[in-house]
């Protein structure tokens, strides 16, 4: 390989204050910045190098969720980068045009870290994607939403105890939109496509307009749907991500917000489930530019052959374990075989908001509580909501690398639970 041809990224991962209250300043972690990082863009074919310092005083480290890569350089526990040094991973995208996101993950700080402010996303191209007359001018029509909740303690800095029932993580009622407090937008298109990021640790986000208008959702976490499916609401649970596309008529206003969450049962009247808050406003122009559209066709369908699963897994999410067990670096809970197809049975054990991520691939939701699943989860996913009695049948396909030694995680993206104990480890060989 020729460094040379590759596109690298430098990133830096620093300490810095950002003003978000009324009061003084917020201690805030970010990337190459005060808080946030950077969006990160690279086409499909493209070969990318990172230069990651961290110019923290604790180890951390940055996991690109959602993309297809080399276990080494997934970013994962396995990967933290100590203060004063400077990791440089490197592989070539391979996968459709998708919004994906890096965020830290060292073993059992990933809560507290995200919360500080560690977090960016992660945009792939490909020639497909980009011959589309979908909206895809960035900032202007194609709009990155990094959405988190923080609450303030009494010095104007990120309260990080978790609610009554601190088996749900912290939860906050003061909503940042890439890290703006009271975010407005102004819309000059009449078309604009929203890229969805649930950045948040524990929260669950119900996205829909002040006046219920419909939208499209266009894409889910591993890329562009075959068809748009025209809804009012998209729920999105901590990780997930969602593009939308929505129409404006000239000179309104609308606000996107999260209403109560539709996940039934207890959980769905707690604090962060059960409220209602406001995203965004957007602000349309007199005259709308209108030269994009939604192609009847835009991606593939999974099309994973389940029948011809070698191997059936079943993992019961519950009492901060996975099957019963927490977390150990040192324990590889299984090997997956490359290019085979694998089912997974996926349950959620208590009565808790769950869901599950797998490292290195996207997967096809098969069944959600024996049923076809609903159009949001037909698309490729790496992350799936499992709610209480919803039991999810997932069909995955390794494809590409392997290596006996270094594990990928699977885990609940509830991120006190993954650093609880909800995760494990597998290698692919
Ligand atoms: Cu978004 Cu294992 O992480
Ligand atoms: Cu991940
Ligand atoms: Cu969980």
């Amino acid at each position: 390989e020729d460094p040379s041809s590759a596109k690298v990224f430098h990133l830096e991962i620093q300490s810095g204050q950002m003003q978000f209250t009324d009061g003084g300043p917020t201690d805030t972690w970010g990337v190459n910045g005060a808080f946030l990082g950077p969006t990160l863009r690279a086409k499909r074919g493209q070969e990318i190098a990172f230069a990651v310092r961290n110019g923290l005083d604790e180890a951390t480290s940055l996991h690109w969720h959602g993309m297809h890569l080399p276990a080494v350089m997934d970013g994962g526990p396995h990967q933290e980068v100590r203060p004063g040094e400077t990791w440089t991973p490197q592989w070539t995208v391979d996968q459709p045009a998708a919004t994906l996101w890096y965020h830290p993950h060292p073993h059992g700080r990933t809560a507290a870290h995200l919360l500080r402010g560690l977090a960016g996303m992660f945009i792939v191209d490909d020639d497909g994607s980009e011959a589309l007359r979908l909206p895809q001018t960035y900032g202007v029509d194609d709009v990155p939403m990094i959405v988190q909740d923080r609450k303030f303690d009494g010095d104007d800095q990120f309260d990080d105890a978790a609610t009554l029932f601190g088996a749900l993580g912290v939860t906050g009622d003061r909503l940042l939109v890439n890290g703006t407090v009271g975010p407005y937008f102004d819309v000059t298109t009449r078309l604009v496509r929203l890229r969805l990021l649930n950045a948040s640790g524990a929260r669950m986000y119900h996205f829909g307009f002040s006046d219920d208008r419909t939208f499209s959702l266009i894409a889910t976490d591993g890329g562009l749907l075959p068809e748009a499916w025209e809804t009012d609401r998209i729920q999105l649970s901590p990780g997930e991500r969602a593009e939308i596309v929505v129409a404006f008529e000239p000179g309104e206003t609308v606000d996107l917000r999260s209403y109560p969450t539709d996940i039934g049962g207890v959980m769905g009247r707690l604090d962060g489930f059960a409220d209602r808050l406001d995203v965004c406003r957007f602000r349309a122009g007199e005259a709308l530019a209108d030269d994009t559209e939604i192609p009847a066709v835009m991606g593939t369908a999974p099309d994973i052959d389940a029948g011809a699963a070698a191997v059936e897994r079943s993992f019961t999410l519950g009492g901060d374990a996975v099957n019963g067990e927490a977390m150990s670096m040192e324990r590889i809970d299984f090997g997956v075989r490359v290019d085979t197809v694998e089912v997974w049975g996926v349950v959620n054990d208590n009565g808790f908001l769950h869901n599950f991520h797998v490292h290195d691939v996207q997967f096809q939701v098969l069944e959600v509580a024996g049923e076809e699943p609903p159009p949001h989860l037909r698309g490729w996913k790496d992350t799936v909501p499992l709610l209480p009695g919803e039991p999810n049948r997932l069909a995955l396909r390794f494809t590409g690398y392997t290596d006996p030694n270094m594990p990928y995680m699977f885990h609940c993206h509830v991120l006190q639970h993954e650093d609880d104990g909800m995760m494990g480890q597998f290698v692919v060989l």
